[in-house]
């Protein structure tokens, strides 16, 4: 049931700190500094020329995550769509083809894996379900662990899905990387960062100030811009508004003819790097035109400045910052879907998991 929740979606926004403890669960040795998955044997510590992660929907947006963070710890790695990659079909020699697919039935994703396959790539399947055809099909089966997921619109097996990433990155690096202390202590405080989260979030009150709305946008940069598409997802997939979310970079080549006053903008600025300074820069374009400014942020720059509502996280590395950001996203869309009586657990023409290409 719902344990008193008025929807499926509420609840399992509720339960991503334990989500992510069991995703985390007998993984992580901080004290040798390594991760060690069970279900990738003869994997760790051998770094495969390249990573190519394949996925749709949200699960996509967390493998854009995913092959950033691969990137930035030296793998050359890529996210592509699944069903672009099934056509293009890219070359595969010494790539490690990774599925990100929560049911582990999406057609598309299955048929990516299957072409990387047949042409000798070794596949690994992140997914929420044991015995999906992806874990069985893949040479690997990573299981997320987030637990079920009713509510159509995917909500904790994104969290669990980063985590994973995360995990995953470690292990094929293991001991190899600077700064694995901090990202290892930083998975550990995860769970009751994301607690404080959903105890004190003001998304109810902003959701509501800004209900009929001409338009949503969602900019971020770095870890943030994946979020900033899986903001803008969520809203337009509950709420049925229009949504756009982008690299907060591109506002200027084009979207920014479309800022006005009606036109709220979802700005995702964590940590004080130069993404975060950067998107501040953004921000104050679109406050120069009058656009509403929602900032998501940790305080460590002045956007709040700038900003008519903040929705704020806690201090976190920024690997980690941009769940509690998106816990913040999630929120606000579920919140403006209540306020318009939108059916939130299953929107209309969508389906839990979509088997046909
Ligand atoms: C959005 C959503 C979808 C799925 C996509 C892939 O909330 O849930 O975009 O992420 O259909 O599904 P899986 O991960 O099962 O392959």
């Amino acid at each position: 049931g719902k344990s008193g929740y008025e929807h499926y979606m509420l609840k399992e926004i509720h339960e991503q700190p334990t989500a992510l403890r069991q995703t985390l669960s007998g993984r992580v040795n901080e004290q040798a500094g390594t991760v060690e998955l069970e279900d990738l044997d003869g994997l760790a510590g051998r770094e495969p020329a390249g990573v190519q992660l394949v996925a749709c929907g949200t699960s996509y947006h967390a493998a854009l995550y995913g092959a950033r963070m691969l990137r930035e710890q030296g793998i050359p790695a890529t996210a592509t769509i699944a069903s672009e990659y099934a056509l293009e079909r890219p070359p595969v020699a010494d790539q490690l083809v990774v599925g990100v697919t929560q049911s582990g039935e999406t057609a598309d994703t299955l048929s990516a894996l299957r072409t990387a396959a047949q042409r000798g790539a070794e596949t690994v399947a992140v997914t929420n379900v044991v015995g999906s055809t992806a874990a069985r099909e893949c040479d690997h089966a990573l299981y997320i662990r987030a637990g079920p997921e009713i509510g159509v619109a995917a909500t904790k097996t994104f969290s669990s899905q980063l985590v994973t990433l995360r995990l995953l990155t470690e292990h094929l690096t293991n001991g190899t990387t600077d700064g694995i202390h901090d990202r290892l202590a930083t998975l550990r405080a995860l769970p009751g960062a994301l607690q404080e989260v959903l105890d004190e979030t003001q998304a109810p009150a902003v959701a509501e100030e800004y209900v009929g709305a001409d338009g949503y946008f969602f900019i971020g940069r770095g870890y943030n811009y994946p979020v900033s598409l899986e903001g803008a997802l969520k809203f337009k997939e509950i709420t049925y508004e229009h949504a756009e979310g982008f690299p907060a970079g591109e506002l200027k080549h084009g979207t920014l003819a479309l800022v006005t006053n009606e036109t709220p903008v979802i700005a995702t600025v964590t940590g004080n790097d130069e993404a975060a300074r950067k998107t501040v820069g953004n921000v104050k374009e679109v406050e120069a035109r009058d656009a509403p400014v929602i900032a998501v942020t940790d305080g460590q720059t002045d956007v709040a400045r700038y900003a008519d509502h903040v929705l704020e996280i806690p201090d976190s590395h920024p690997t980690t910052a941009p769940i509690l950001a998106n816990t913040q996203l999630q929120l606000f869309a579920y919140h403006m879907a209540n306020e318009l009586g939108r059916a939130i657990d299953k929107p209309r023409n969508l389906a839990k998991s979509v088997t046909v290409e």
